[in-house]
């Protein structure tokens, strides 16, 4: 091999390798004393360079530490460093004297990658396939792609008004609490969750929605979300049916598609989920996905008559129930109707709720009811997920609820809401009429429109976001074809951006009515994940 490389000290990375240095056996390296990063680390991390990228070759041999030192002016010691970290790592071997070499171990393959920390292509590229069931997930969430870092907008579904939660007194407590937090709270916790959160959730859901629990019964989920993807783990093996509302909530089919479930979309009319039809299309299935307050999306409450047929299927297939009760809080025209969770005297509902609603969505909490005998399997899926909610934010919600400013923070989303929606619908009546008619809704964030003048709505939703203005189209939803109509959220739109989205809606429509855009048609939607 020669005589060893020599390094040359250059001054800044402006002149990272003089010309001259490129060639033989002379390498340059930038040191820059301003850096702030320890002379060894900028030594170490360009001698790995030039043997990622091949410019020193296995078995080349390399200065010793005291010609390294002299060469880079810097002192021994440093060398000696910068060394120790390069052969720790394996890139090169012997003990820093005359025989310092490359390290003949580092396959080729490996070395002609090239430098990780310089080139990140090395990362964009995979031979990794993702499984079935993962594509199957992401063909799911592209039907229905979520506002993911997206804030409030006309039209915006599912988000709350996130500028008017009273982030002060939350910061407050927040505070609070980190300043007396005993170090046991920030040990591992209880996978279903901080107890006192758990007590005061069981005391709300009793009082407010006539669940039938105790706090034991109750777990701190990361969102409704995750209380689906913890439900499909311990109640379903891949292949088992699955009822779902249809059209329906996409995050419950995107959760079941990714367990591998088979989904059967069953169909909801004012009294809420067909029962009937779900017994004929499917009487073994394994679990019936509702959202009895308030469908998502078409806003009916499912009739008692329904839902005492809905829990005898149950009963009688030894089946689930997962109840999404997400939005029940914001009901205008009378009080929210019981859950269904309260009439099950089998023990074959579990009952949902989220904080995402009437607080704000990014916090991630939720919590799920499980029956008493389902418990310890329910803690033990958490477990091996992770482990349980952050301690801060439970205890925060904690005393957030218990102080009152929770209660207090729903009465007041509860009248803002209300007000948006009555000024959505008049003006939508009086701007729309004939292309979109609009219907108010008696409970929720969202109402439904449907379109007229032949428009699509996938087409519609394109060309609004072409205008600025979000909304989503029903037929993303739906499994079975439905006539076309767009759900404009209100909840998170000051009145301004409602009259504004209203006119700019109306312009929107009015074009595409006049060029009289041609549908999109709805055999391109392919239903992602298995249907029966
Ligand atoms: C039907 C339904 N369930 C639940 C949620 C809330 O999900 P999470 O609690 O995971 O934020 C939403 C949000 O849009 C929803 O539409």
């Amino acid at each position: 091999m020669g005589a060893p490389y020599q390094f040359r000290r250059v001054l800044n990375r402006s002149h990272p390798m003089p010309p001259r240095a490129r060639r033989g056996r002379i390498l340059a390296v930038a040191i820059d004393q301003k850096s702030g990063h320890p002379l060894y680390r900028q030594i170490y991390g360009h001698v790995r360079q030039c043997i990622l990228d091949g410019r020193l070759a296995a078995g080349a041999r390399l200065p010793s530490t005291r010609q390294l030192a002299a060469d880079l002016r810097v002192s021994r010691s440093t060398a000696v460093q910068a060394y120790e970290q390069l052969r720790a790592e394996g890139y090169i071997e012997g003990l820093g004297g005359a025989e310092t070499r490359v390290s003949g171990a580092l396959p080729d393959s490996f070395v002609r990658a090239g430098p990780r920390d310089a080139e990140p292509t090395a990362q964009h590229r995979t031979t990794l396939v993702p499984g079935t069931r993962a594509r199957a997930t992401l063909a799911a969430l592209r039907r229905s792609p979520p506002p993911f870092g997206a804030g409030p907008r006309a039209f915006r579904v599912g988000v709350p008004a996130v500028d008017v939660f009273p982030v002060d007194t939350w910061g407050r407590i927040m505070a609070r609490r980190w300043s007396r937090t005993p170090a046991r709270d920030l040990a591992y916790g209880d996978p279903f969750g901080y107890r006192p959160l758990r007590e005061a959730i069981a005391d709300y859901l009793r009082a407010a929605r006539g669940v039938r629990c105790t706090a034991d019964q109750v777990m701190v989920v990361a969102g409704s979300q995750q209380g689906l993807d913890l439900a499909a783990r311990v109640l379903l093996d891949a292949g088992d049916r699955v009822w779902l509302e249809d059209p329906g909530y996409h995050g419950a089919r995107g959760a079941f598609t990714a367990a591998g479930a088979t989904i059967v979309p069953v169909p909801v009319d004012q009294d809420g989920l067909d029962v009937m039809a779900g017994r004929t299309l499917a009487p073994d299935a394994r679990m019936a996905f509702v959202t009895p307050s308030r469908q998502l999306p078409l806003g009916s409450t499912m009739s008692l008559a329904r839902r005492i047929s809905l829990l005898e299927w149950a009963a009688s297939a030894r089946a689930a129930i997962f109840e999404d009760d997400y939005d029940s809080e914001f009901r205008y025209a009378s009080r929210p109707l019981p859950a269904l969770q309260g009439l099950d005297r089998t023990g074959c509902v579990i009952y949902a709720g989220t904080f995402s609603k009437v607080t704000f969505p990014s916090l991630r909490l939720g919590y799920l009811v499980v029956p008493t005998a389902l418990v310890d399997v329910f803690a033990a899926s958490r477990h091996f997920i992770d482990f349980h909610s952050p301690f801060l934010e439970q205890a925060v919600m904690t005393d957030f609820i218990v102080e009152g400013h929770f209660e207090r923070h729903i009465r007041r989303m509860r009248a803002i809401y209300h007000e948006r929606q009555v000024l959505l619908v008049s003006l939508a009546r009086e701007r729309l009429g004939g292309l979109l008619d609009v219907r108010p809704a008696d409970a929720g964030m969202t109402v439904v429109g449907w379109l007229g003048g032949g428009l699509d709505d996938v087409a519609t939703t394109r060309a609004a976001e072409r205008a600025g203005l979000y909304v989503l189209p029903l037929s993303p939803l739906a499994i079975r074809p439905m006539p076309p109509a767009l759900l404009l959220g209100y909840a998170g739109v000051r009145d301004d951006e409602i009259r504004d989205g209203v006119n700019r809606l109306a312009i929107v429509l009015e074009q595409l009515v006049r060029n009289r855009v041609p549908s999109e048609p709805a055999h391109l939607l392919a239903v992602a994940g298995s249907v029966a």
